[in-house]
């Protein structure tokens, strides 16, 4: 019997397995025709304690066109965790139901403990501030695709490094390929996390923090722009305070490298204005397109089907 897998964080996969998703991901997009069954008579769970548009819905795609079927719930409050039920006991019942679940939850390490609990693989559609490990691998097919490799690259992280939980998963992905370096951008208050720094600085990667989008853009060559992580925050003045930090406007990319691409994980609220969509540097639409590529090949790996 081959070994349960989870997807819990990024480095649960190797740099050889996310090469290997982004090479069936490519195939999908080439080929749909030959995956349009091959999940036949499976299920997947969509167990979503937290609200989500592109995650579920992407997951929910993915597995449609595998020929495959979906379950599961879209909140806490319709499922009988509303009743107190805990996480564990409801990943048994899913995993009697399902052959494999995502799952997306607002406490760090929830996914974690599910995937104890689990007797099919659990993916971690998101845990709180802590990690979103299939954005991440969206992330990485966007920059593939649109830069044609994954090393020898400039990125600014920009937003609310403190509490994104994309950016925490990025980081931890990217600094296991050749020559890249970050820019920080951020307000001081959503400074990323020392232990992402810690982790940072003892691979030797090279990264610096500024406090203005117009002194890294020349630098550049991926802007990964994010949103102030609203839920996460305890009162709700420093959030109103802080939530307009950073707004990229289209004049700000006349500085931009041609090809510069400009990612966000989505939902944006206010963070990029509408005129940027229209410039051919805007890859985020794009980069939620390869969400359910990327998340096909993924249930694909995580069953153990070809
Ligand atoms: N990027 C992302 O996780 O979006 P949703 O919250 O809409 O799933």
């Amino acid at each position: 019997m081959s070994e349960l897998r989870h997807l819990i964080n990024i480095t649960d996969l190797s740099v050889e397995e996310i090469a290997h998703l982004i090479d069936v991901a490519d195939d999908i997009i080439e080929h749909p025709e030959a995956y349009q069954d091959i999940c036949a008579h499976k299920k997947l769970a969509t167990l979503f304690f937290e609200p989500s548009t592109r995650t579920r819905l992407s997951f929910t795609a993915a597995m449609m066109e595998l020929g495959g079927n979906v379950l599961g719930f879209d909140q806490a409050a319709s499922s009988s965790t509303a009743k107190g039920e805990s996480v564990s006991d409801t990943i048994i019942m899913a995993s009697c139901y399902a052959d494999i679940i995502a799952m997306r939850h607002p406490k760090e390490g929830a996914p974690f403990v599910a995937a104890k609990h689990s007797s099919v693989p659990v993916i971690n559609a998101g845990d709180g501030g802590h990690f979103h490990p299939t954005q991440t691998l969206t992330d990485l097919m966007t920059i593939h695709r649109k830069r044609g490799e994954l090393g020898n690259l400039t990125i600014g992280l920009c937003g609310d490094l403190k509490f994104g939980r994309t950016v925490h998963s990025l980081i931890e992905a990217m600094i296991r390929y050749d020559n890249v370096r970050f820019i920080m951008i951020s307000p001081e208050e959503l400074d990323l996390p020392s232990y992402n720094k810690e982790t940072l600085d003892a691979k030797g990667i090279e990264w610096k923090e500024v406090r203005s989008l117009e002194e890294a853009m020349p630098e550049l060559d991926v802007l990964y722009m994010t949103r102030v992580q609203k839920e996460r925050f305890f009162n709700e003045e420093d959030y109103i305070r802080l939530k307009d930090s950073f707004i990229l406007r289209r004049n700000m990319l006349e500085t931009a490298k041609e090809d510069m691409i400009v990612m966000h994980p989505l939902p944006r609220v206010n963070e990029i204005s509408l005129d940027v969509d229209e410039d051919p540097r805007a890859a985020y639409f794009f980069q939620a397109l390869m969400g359910k590529y990327i998340r096909m090949a993924l249930i694909l790996f995580m069953l153990g089907i070809r």
